[in-house]
């Protein structure tokens, strides 16, 4: 290790949570970033990534990837610049993106790790609907929940990293696109910003009878973000043949008690399909869906938000719960 090496600042676990996360569940460490051995290279991080699924990466439930040990650096997605280089193809400037973890700098051989078009679109937007949140939207919207056009497509966190892209791909392929969000400002940005035909407030009262209204041909496509009462009301509502792509069930991420289904009997009666799917199931097809993406976003079909954060690594604890309470809108990003 050289003696001029920068300070890699990194965030490890130091507990796992019961429920939400709380800023005592993680530890900051400082120590001199690593070299690169050869076949290795170090990236100075610029972005990183914050997403749901960190509540579930600290849980040592079995899951598609192992859960992050006690003591461990925090597992995230990143961006970032490389910056030392003995691996020929990731030179020193190459912009690349990977799981290099909640920290300043991370050494990697390259395993898993792409390369970022730095013109085409700023880093942060490649962790969003650029990088996984746009894979996931047009893989879990196109795979599995197959709209037609003219058909309903609901989407629950309609304004979040996900969300907000499987509303205006299901508005492409030519289906009315509902969106359901928390609160009024966010509803006003799923119709102005994302071009949602229509948008309902699950915190309001009246929230079954507003979907109701908001669905007058039924629903063909659930994009399920949410789970619980969310994911409930709209069971209520499918058509024979629905398409429910299960995403994510943010809203039992935290919860202690899981809100049991009611309306799962319209599953059997409408000969409904769930699926479950997880992006990375798509990693052999991301060629396809990122020169997609970018053709929409280069004709101006699509757009993306970021909500990027300052402060750092060691904002991390901090930032990281606005996810599960509604405090992001668009993609969550921690600028380095
Ligand atoms: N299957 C996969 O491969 C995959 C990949 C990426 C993401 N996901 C899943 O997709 C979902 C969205 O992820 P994202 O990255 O796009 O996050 P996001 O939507 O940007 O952020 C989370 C949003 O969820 C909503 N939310 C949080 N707690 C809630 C609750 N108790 N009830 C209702 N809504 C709640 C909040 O919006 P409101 O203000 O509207 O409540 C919040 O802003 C998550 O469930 C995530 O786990 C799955």
């Amino acid at each position: 290790m050289l003696a001029n090496a920068p300070v890699n600042r990194r965030i490890v676990l130091v507990e796992r949570p019961a429920s939400g996360f709380e800023a005592r569940h993680f530890g900051l460490m400082e120590a001199p970033a690593a070299e690169p051995g050869p076949g290795q290279f170090r990236v100075r991080l610029t972005h990183i990534s914050l997403d749901p699924a960190m509540r579930g990466w600290v849980t040592a439930m079995r899951s598609y990837l192992p859960p992050v040990e006690i003591g461990e650096t925090m597992r995230a997605l990143g961006a970032g610049l490389v910056e030392t280089s003995n691996h020929p193809d990731f030179p020193i400037g190459a912009a690349v993106s990977g799981l290099f973890g909640v920290q300043d700098y991370a050494i990697s051989d390259g395993a898993g790790v792409e390369h970022l078009d730095a013109a085409a679109a700023p880093l942060q937007t490649w962790l969003g609907g650029l990088g996984m949140p746009g894979n996931t939207a047009y893989f879990g919207l196109l795979d599995v929940g197959q709209p037609k056009p003219g058909e309903t497509v609901v989407v629950s966190a309609a304004s979040g990293a996900v969300g907000q892209i499987v509303g205006q791909i299901a508005k492409i392929k030519g289906a009315r696109a509902v969106g359901i969000a928390g609160g009024a400002a966010k509803c006003k940005a799923l119709i102005d910003q994302f071009g949602y035909d229509a948008a309902v407030d699950y915190k309001d009262p009246a929230f079954a009878m507003n979907l109701k209204a908001a669905c007058p041909n039924g629903v063909d496509v659930i994009f399920e973000n949410v789970g619980g009462v969310v994911m409930d009301r709209t069971l209520a509502l499918i058509n024979k043949g629905a398409r429910i792509a299960l995403c994510g069930l943010i809203s039992m991420y935290n919860a202690e008690q899981p809100v049991p289904l009611s309306n799962l009997v319209y599953v059997l009666r409408m000969s409904a399909r769930i699926q479950g799917f997880i992006v990375f199931n798509y990693r052999d097809r991301y060629d396809e869906a990122r020169a997609q993406m970018l053709d929409w976003y280069r004709t101006g079909q699509l757009r993306f938000v970021e909500d990027v954060r300052e402060g750092g690594v060691a904002a991390f604890p901090s930032v990281v719960p606005l996810l599960y309470s509604g405090g992001n809108m668009g993609k969550l990003v921690l600028k380095v």
